[in-house]
């Protein structure tokens, strides 16, 4: 499974990039808002230098001809970005649009296999079932999530699944273990996803060993 970083801060996804463990980046208006006084097209550009892989970035035009204007506009900033689009009929009009011409689309607000479905007929790159929101629900995220992966397999669909809306590191655990194509994380439940305290202890006690070598 491919592990992305669902963040718009630079420092971050350096930080991440250096460690050799991401190999895209996501995005969302949410994201982008957080990072005050700063140029939209600009992060994108810089994440995509940054990552040199998928980097998704949202339109916020909800009518179709807007949506597409938009998309182009982003899709021309580099090569990497994918555009991402709501799971709307609008939206998917678009998508179906934008494949023909190249542009790949990440469909956005899955909360149903079902939407992931549409937007699979419609040719997404991508699709992203949100996990969290949907446990917010009382409904299991994961369940949703292997109901999507079985469809893309059913009907050998090109469509990539990302894993998004990621909380802790179990969510990154259990999509790996259904089969997600991607889990997008934020950037602390990457580092978490380091962490044992084994591996705290282990170092502790070679280190400690290694001084008496040295020590003799
Ligand atoms: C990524 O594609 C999504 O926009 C993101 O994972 C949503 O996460 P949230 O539910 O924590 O806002």
């Amino acid at each position: 499974m491919e592990i992305f970083l669902d963040t718009a801060n630079v420092d971050e996804i350096k930080e991440a990039v250096d460690w050799g463990v991401i190999s895209g980046v996501t995005t969302n208006p949410t994201l982008i808002a957080r990072e005050e006084g700063a140029d939209f097209h600009e992060i994108i550009r810089e994440i995509c230098e940054l990552v040199q892989g998928p980097v998704s970035a949202e339109v916020i035009s909800q009518d179709l001809n807007w949506i597409l204007r938009e998309a182009r506009e982003l899709a021309s900033i580099d090569s990497h970005v994918v555009v991402k689009i709501p799971v709307t009929p609008e939206g998917l009009s678009a998508v179906k649009v934008l494949s023909g011409e190249g542009v790949r689309a990440n469909v956005t607000l899955v909360f149903s296999a079902l939407q992931a479905l549409l937007a699979a007929r419609a040719g997404a790159a991508y699709v992203s079932p949100f996990i969290g929101r949907i446990d917010d629900t009382g409904q299991e995220g994961m369940d949703v999530l292997d109901d999507i992966m079985g469809i893309v397999e059913n009907y050998q669909f090109s469509t990539e699944v990302i894993a998004a809306s990621i909380r802790h590191p179990q969510h990154v655990l259990e999509a790996a273990r259904i089969g997600a194509d991607i889990a997008t994380v934020p950037f602390n439940v990457l580092k978490m996803m380091f962490r044992h305290p084994l591996t705290d202890r282990g170092i502790e006690r070679f280190l400690a060993d290694w001084d008496k070598v040295i020590k003799g």
